[in-house]
């Protein structure tokens, strides 16, 4: 026994150590494998729930909640080439879910491709809500509904700019700048005069924009200093709007007036002659109030993302201010506008017959779209079109004024909803579709259309510019891209090609 005992010693004192090393093994296998196939893209170092300065609401947390199962989900996995890749879920206030790939590419080589940005959220955002599936549409939680039934457009810029509604006295504070930044520098008045006479008085917005920082120099560093050219801006934009349009009509510019609000104060600098006072009605004045309202923010649209690309490159604000104006002027954004009445003239000049234009929006050998229907997000009414509707009759019923083209506009709309083509395409009409009416009631000439939406829009542009200046994620705008030219070839000197 104990011989036995003793001749088998010399095979335990090999053989433990020996399980003891093939247990390491096996452990060091299993985890490569456990790593290669499970490759966890890690969200970013997760942010503090402490909101950042200028952020209304707590940072979005990671994690999904799945109605399915009921439980929070963190991650959504992807396999590619025999490896799986978890990324991270991160949701918003009213729990909209994305898919974080920040570590995409470093982890597993891919990047995403999505033309327009369709499916791309580039930013975090506490400003606006639209919901286009639902016809929402909230500025910092507020429907668009009861501003446009309660607020101003002074107030409602206060709102997307300071991230909530102002008290007495920081309004009062907010008018009396306004009123003082709102002349212009005087040697800007010959700049438009050299503009030649048939210029779109978008294109001269824009250029004047940008020259604003040669007339204003001051650096926008401090929280003063980016409020103070913030004001300016929103000061100045109404009066440079106004004072274009009596350039191109060669008549005396009206210069902005104190004992006026906002809104009267541009009327009145558009309209007013020497010879022939302004008068106001108060209907007129509550329309142009809501139309700027109503375009006042629309979280990352065309011009919006220009505006936050431009300015990623840390521009000043004027000139990511005025990429957006040049944004903002295409036909299938906010010169969509000046399309839509020009559609409606058209269709009235040629006989009226609505049902063709519907037709050829149709025709897909016809590069013709219906103008003022159809949006990227909205899949059901817009819900500023709605408020714009009713305000087209109310107007028109308050003047007693009588326009032919609303009555095709709303013909085209019945025709157009019920036909089948559109009801597919999810195609109702947009915010742009019954503006241009209120702006005819209004005495706006069509070519300054677009420039009125600039002037609603301003503030919304100003909030994202400020937002992403504060925000710690932000980085420079510069995607990829998948190329498909030609591969490495060579220089062909002249005489040989
Ligand atoms: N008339 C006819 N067909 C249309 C229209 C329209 N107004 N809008 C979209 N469609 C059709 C397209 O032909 C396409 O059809 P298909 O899928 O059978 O080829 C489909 O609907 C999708 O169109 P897209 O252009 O891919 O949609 P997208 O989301 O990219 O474009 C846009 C949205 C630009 C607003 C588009 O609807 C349009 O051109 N509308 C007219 C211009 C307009 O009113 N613009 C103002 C928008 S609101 C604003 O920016 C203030």
């Amino acid at each position: 026994m104990v011989l036995s005992t003793l001749s088998l010693r010399p095979f335990f004192a090999i053989a433990a150590p020996l399980a003891d090393f093939l247990d390491l093994i096996a452990i060091i296998v299993y985890m490569i494998r456990f790593f290669s196939a499970n490759r966890i893209i890690h969200p970013p170092d997760k942010p503090s729930r402490d909101a950042p300065k200028g952020w209304a609401q707590p940072f979005a947390p990671y994690g999904c909640f799945n109605k399915r199962t009921k439980r929070m989900e963190e991650y959504a996995t992807l396999s590619y080439q025999g490896k799986t890749y978890r990324l991270p879920l991160i949701v918003g206030t009213e729990n909209e879910c994305a898919i974080d790939i920040l570590k995409l590419r470093n982890e597993s080589g891919l990047i995403t491709y999505d033309p327009g940005f369709a499916n791309s959220g580039a930013c975090k955002s506490s400003i606006t809500y639209m919901d286009g599936e639902r016809g929402i549409l909230r500025y910092r939680g507020i429907p668009v509904e009861e501003l446009a039934e309660k607020s101003t457009f002074k107030e409602t810029s206060y709102l997307l700019i300071n991230g909530r509604l102002p008290t007495e006295e920081e309004l009062r504070n907010f008018s009396i700048m306004l009123n003082d930044h709102s002349l212009v520098h005087e040697d800007m008045k010959t700049f438009y005069q050299n503009f030649p006479r048939a210029s779109h008085p978008m294109g001269i917005l824009s250029a004047m924009v940008n020259a604003l920082r040669s007339f204003y120099p001051e650096l926008q560093t401090g929280e003063e200093e980016i409020n103070f050219t913030v004001t300016r801006l929103l000061a100045k934009v109404r009066t440079m709007a106004a004072m274009s349009y009596k350039i191109s009509r060669g008549h005396t510019v009206a210069y902005p007036r104190p004992d006026l609000a906002y809104c009267e104060n541009f009327l009145n600098m558009m309209f007013h002659t020497p010879v022939k006072p302004y008068e106001f009605v108060k209907e007129v004045v509550r329309a142009l109030e809501v139309f700027w309202i109503l375009h006042a923010d629309h979280e990352q649209n065309c011009s919006t993302t220009a505006v936050r690309v431009v300015g990623s490159g840390r521009v000043n604000l004027y000139a990511a201010i005025s990429a957006g104006m040049a944004a903002l002027w295409g036909p299938l954004h906010g010169g969509a506008n000046q399309a839509v009445v020009e559609m409606l003239s058209d269709i009235y000049i040629s006989g009226g017959d609505y049902r063709k234009a519907v037709e050829r929006a149709k025709d897909k050998n016809d590069p013709f779209r219906l103008m003022g229907f159809g949006h990227r997000v909205y899949k059901t009414y817009d819900p500023r079109a709605k408020i714009m509707k009713k305000m087209c009759d109310d107007l028109l019923s308050a003047l007693d004024l009588k326009d032919p083209l609303l009555d095709i506009a709303k013909e085209l709309e019945e025709v157009a909803i019920k036909d089948a083509y559109f009801v597919d395409h999810n195609l109702y009409p947009n915010v742009d579709f019954y503006s241009g009416i209120v702006l005819r009631a209004i005495g706006i000439p069509t070519n300054m259309f677009t420039v009125m939406f600039a002037i609603g829009r301003l503030p919304g542009w100003i909030a994202q510019w400020k937002e992403s200046m504060d925000d710690p994620q932000w980085r420079i705008s510069r995607p990829r891209q998948i190329y498909t030219g030609p591969n490495e070839t060579h220089y062909v000197p002249m005489d040989q090609r």
